[in-house]
């Protein structure tokens, strides 16, 4: 087999690069280890900047995002008892976010390219990329038992934080930058009305708690948890009780209980390689960069990167020019740290961290006090969670 860019991984950042490479005649294959139902069994976070909306509408897959998602325009961080909205168009000249998850997005990228003639090799098993310092990258897998070889020019590792790519890379050519949080996020969907109409992110001495949603009946709820907490231990009537008391009353009073129909737990993490360019072999995505879930940077983070990497690959096969390729990994990665930052920021900012003094807490909730006084403090907020420039 060959093609022009081989695609490993299926997940949202694959199945973008591929959707714009096609549309834009680059030939493509995605090989991907799961199956397409399993990939759409995953639950993530559901906010859109308006770049990564721009970016499903340049790629052909946004009409369903418009007719269903919710556009927001703020959100509120609450934290002693007392609510600060974010009003995002005020003070980002009108830039909002949109509402929809994550799921939903890979399946709309999914419907699309089961209706081009883009290959996807589900059940890809055994990946191994291979020659990537030269100009002919090789892929071996096997599929359906049978051994396979994937001939290409360039390889997209968009295979999450676990794939292969990064670890193709020799442990010299890669430096890896991490902070791990002590504690998880446990999270509930529920067919029930949102408690507000706009996302909460609430500090609590309880711990942190967050008010989101996938539809206007449907509502995602998460808590703070302790990394050795287990789901088993959670009902949901323990979990509505435990969301309500870190919450500030008018919020607690609007959140109707339903039966969970997803309820699991989450590690925290921030995680970034660099570079995200070995050869022929580019990083995106979750392959190249982790954030913590608390400001919804994930998904756009990959979006940016799929970007700046879909850029690359049309200047090359249009212009024979490499300098977008050359600079994919300093591009991307300005725009990943500044994420990052913000990511450890809100994270910092509205957790209960169970090592930290009193000063530490007492320094927390001045900087939440002084966000709420300032004018600038909350521009600073606004212009990140609606997503800096490409
Ligand atoms: N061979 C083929 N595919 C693989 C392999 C492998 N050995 N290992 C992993 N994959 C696939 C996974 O099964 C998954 O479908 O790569 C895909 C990676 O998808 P994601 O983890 O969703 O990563 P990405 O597409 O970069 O999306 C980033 O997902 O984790 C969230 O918060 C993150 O929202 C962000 C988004
Ligand atoms: C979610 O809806 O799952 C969600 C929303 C905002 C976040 C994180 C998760 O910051």
């Amino acid at each position: 087999m060959r093609t022009q860019v081989a695609i490993i991984g299926a997940g949202p950042s694959g199945l973008l690069l591929g959707q714009l490479l096609t549309r834009a005649g680059i030939d493509n294959i995605i090989l991907e280890q799961r199956t397409g139902d399993y990939v759409l069994s995953r639950i993530r976070a559901g906010v859109l900047e308006q770049g990564t909306v721009g970016m499903l509408e340049e790629a052909g897959v946004a009409d369903r995002l418009h007719r269903e998602g919710l556009v927001h325009d703020g959100f509120l961080i609450s934290f002693a008892n007392r609510s600060h909205r974010i009003d995002l168009p005020g003070l980002t000249n009108g830039k909002t976010v949109t509402v929809y998850g994550q799921t939903e997005v890979t399946r709309d990228l999914m419907d699309a390219r089961a209706t081009s003639n883009a290959q996807t090799i589900y059940e890809a098993e055994n990946v191994e990329i291979h020659d990537f310092d030269t100009t002919n990258p090789v892929i071996h897998f096997t599929h359906q038992g049978v051994a396979q070889t994937l001939e290409c020019d360039f390889v997209a590792g968009c295979d999450g934080y676990h794939g292969p790519s990064r670890k193709s890379v020799p442990v010299g050519a890669i430096k890896e930058f991490e902070r791990v949080y002590p504690f998880g996020w446990l999270g509930v969907l529920a067919d029930v009305p949102p408690a507000s109409h706009e996302l909460v992110y609430a500090n609590h001495e309880r711990g942190f708690a967050l008010c989101s949603m996938r539809s206007l009946t449907r509502s995602r709820y998460y808590v703070q948890v302790a990394l050795d907490e287990k789901v088993e231990d959670w009902s949901d009537s323990r979990f509505y009780t435990e969301l309500r008391a870190r919450l500030p009353e008018d919020i607690a009073a609007g959140v109707v209980e339903g039966p969970s129909i997803e309820k699991s737990i989450a590690p925290l993490r921030s995680f970034v390689a660099e570079p995200l360019r070995f050869g022929r072999l580019f990083l995106a995505g979750d392959a190249g960069h982790i954030v913590p879930p608390t400001g919804a940077k994930g998904l756009n983070l990959a979006a940016s990167d799929i970007r700046y990497l879909f850029d690359a690959l049309v200047e090359y096969y249009a212009e024979k020019s490499e300098a977008g390729i050359n600079d994919y990994s300093a591009r991307a990665l300005r725009r990943i740290w500044k994420a990052e930052r913000f990511s450890w920021w809100m994270t910092k900012t509205l957790h209960h961290f169970p090592a930290d003094s009193g000063f530490d807490q007492r320094i927390q909730l001045a900087e939440l006090d002084y966000l709420a006084s300032s004018v600038a403090a909350s521009t600073a907020v606004a212009e990140n969670y609606v997503g800096l420039p490409y």
